[in-house]
C-alpha cells in the first residue's frame, strides 16, 4: 500500500471587478487586438481596494472545504503559494489560518512565483506521504495588480488577481499509476535567469517595486522547459502522454500553452484553458484552472492530469495526479 495525497475538494475566488482589454486603450498605446493575438488574454479580474491576497485565499479555501464536505477543524496544514502576501510577515498562510478560525495545525507560504502552486503541491504531497499531515489545504493566491507598472504596456496588460485552492487528504493506494492522488512531481530552478522576470524592489531595498519582464526571453524558455518537466513527471509516474486526460498548464499565454501541448503531442481539446478570462494570475492560475475545469465538467474523478508552470527565478516544474 502507498500513502497518496488525494484531491477531495477544489474551489476558487475571483475579485468582482473585471477589466476588459479595451480599458487599457484609454491610457496606453495598445489594443484589444494586440493583447488577444499575442497572449490570448481577453479580460482579467482586479482586487478591490483593501482586498488582499489572504482574503482571496480564504474565500477559495472555504469553497474547497465546502466542495469536500469538510470543515477547517479537519485541516492539519495550510500551504499558500504567493509572491504577493499581504505583509512582509507573517505568512499569508497563517493569516488564512486565522480567517478560517483554525487554532491548531501549521501554515506557511511557498514563494516560487508562477511555479509556486506546483512547488506548494509537491511540498504538501511530501507532508502527507511522510505522515506529517492527513489533510492539507494548498492554495495559490495573488494580487499582482499591486506590483504592476501601469505605464509599461509590455507587462501590465498580462496579469490578474485571484485565488484557487485544493484540499488534499491522505488515502491508501495500491502504489500503481491507477491510484487517485499525486503520482509524481518534478521541480527545477536556475537562478542565472533572474533578470528575465523579477520585481525591482523588496524589503532590503526599501520599496515594493514593480514587475519587470523580458517577455520574449521567458517565452523562449517556457515551451521547451515545460514540455520537458511534464515528460519527466509523467515518466516518474509510470505513465505516457497517451494516458493524459488533461494538461492543466500555468495560464500565462495561449501561445505557450499551445506550443507546449504540441511539443507533448497532445491536442488542445485535452487542455484546460482559462487565460482568456483570468490573464496571468501567477501562483493562482493552476488551482483556478483546476477548480474551473472541474466546475465546467471537463475534469472528472479518475482523470489523469499533468500540471506545469514556469516563472521568475527561473523556477519551473510539473505535477502528475489522478483527480
Ligand atoms: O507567468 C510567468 C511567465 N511569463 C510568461 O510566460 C510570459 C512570456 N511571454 C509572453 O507571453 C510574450 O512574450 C508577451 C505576450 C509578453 C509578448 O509577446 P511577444 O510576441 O513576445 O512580443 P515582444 O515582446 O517580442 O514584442 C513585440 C512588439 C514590441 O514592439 P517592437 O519592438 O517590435 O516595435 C513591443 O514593444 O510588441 C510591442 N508591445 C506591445 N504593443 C502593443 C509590447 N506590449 C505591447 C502592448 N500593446 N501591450
Amino acid at each position: 500500500m502507498t500513502r497518496r495525497a488525494v484531491v477531495i475538494g477544489a474551489g476558487h475566488y475571483l475579485p468582482e471587478r473585471i477589466v476588459e482589454n479595451a480599458e487599457f486603450e484609454a491610457t496606453l498605446e495598445t489594443s484589444d487586438e494586440w493583447i488577444r493575438s499575442r497572449s490570448g488574454i481577453e479580460r482579467r479580474h482586479f482586487a478591490a481596494e483593501g482586498e488582499t491576497t489572504s482574503n482571496m485565499a480564504t474565500r477559495a479555501a472555504e469553497a474547497a472545504l465546502k466542495a469536500a464536505g469538510r470543515s477547517a477543524a479537519d485541516v492539519d496544514a495550510i500551504v499558500v503559494a504567493t509572491s504577493t502576501a499581504d505583509l512582509t510577515f507573517p505568512s499569508a498562510a497563517t493569516m488564512v489560518q486565522a480567517q478560517l478560525g483554525m487554532t491548531s495545525g501549521f501554515a506557511f507560504d511557498v514563494q516560487a512565483v508562477c511555479a509556486g502552486f506546483v512547488y506548494a503541491l509537491a511540498n504538501a504531497n511530501a507532508l502527507i506521504a511522510s505522515g506529517q499531515a492527513e489533510r492539507v489545504l494548498v492554495i495559490g493566491a495573488e494580487t499582482f495588480s499591486r506590483i504592476m507598472d501601469w505605464t509599461d504596456r509590455s507587462t501590465c496588460v498580462l496579469f490578474g488577481d485571484g485565488a484557487g485552492a485544493l484540499l488534499l487528504e491522505a488515502q491508501e493506494g495500491e502504489g500503481t499509476s491507477d491510484d487517485r492522488g499525486i503520482l509524481a512531481t518534478d521541480l527545477n530552478s536556475d537562478g542565472r535567469y533572474k533578470d528575465l522576470l523579477y520585481v525591482d524592489g523588496g524589503v532590503s531595498t526599501q520599496n515594493t517595486g514593480h514587475l519587470r519582464m523580458q517577455g520574449n526571453q521567458v517565452f523562449r524558455h517556457a515551451v521547451e522547459k515545460l514540455a520537458k518537466t511534464a515528460h519527466t513527471a509523467l515518466e516518474r509516474a509510470g505513465v505516457g502522454t497517451q494516458d493524459v486526460d488533461w494538461i492543466v498548464p500555468h495560464q500565462a499565454n495561449i501561445r505557450i500553452i499551445q506550443g507546449t501541448a504540441k511539443k507533448m503531442g497532445l491536442p488542445m481539446d485535452k487542455v484546460v484553458v482559462t487565460v482568456q478570462d483570468h490573464g496571468n494570475t501567477s501562483a493562482a492560475s493552476i488551482p483556478l484552472a483546476l477548480s474551473v475545469g472541474a466546475a465546467r465538467g471537463q475534469i472528472k474523478p479518475g482523470d489523469l492530469l499533468v500540471t506545469e508552470a514556469i516563472g521568475g527565478g527561473l523556477a519551473w516544474g510539473a505535477v502528475v495526479l489522478r483527480w
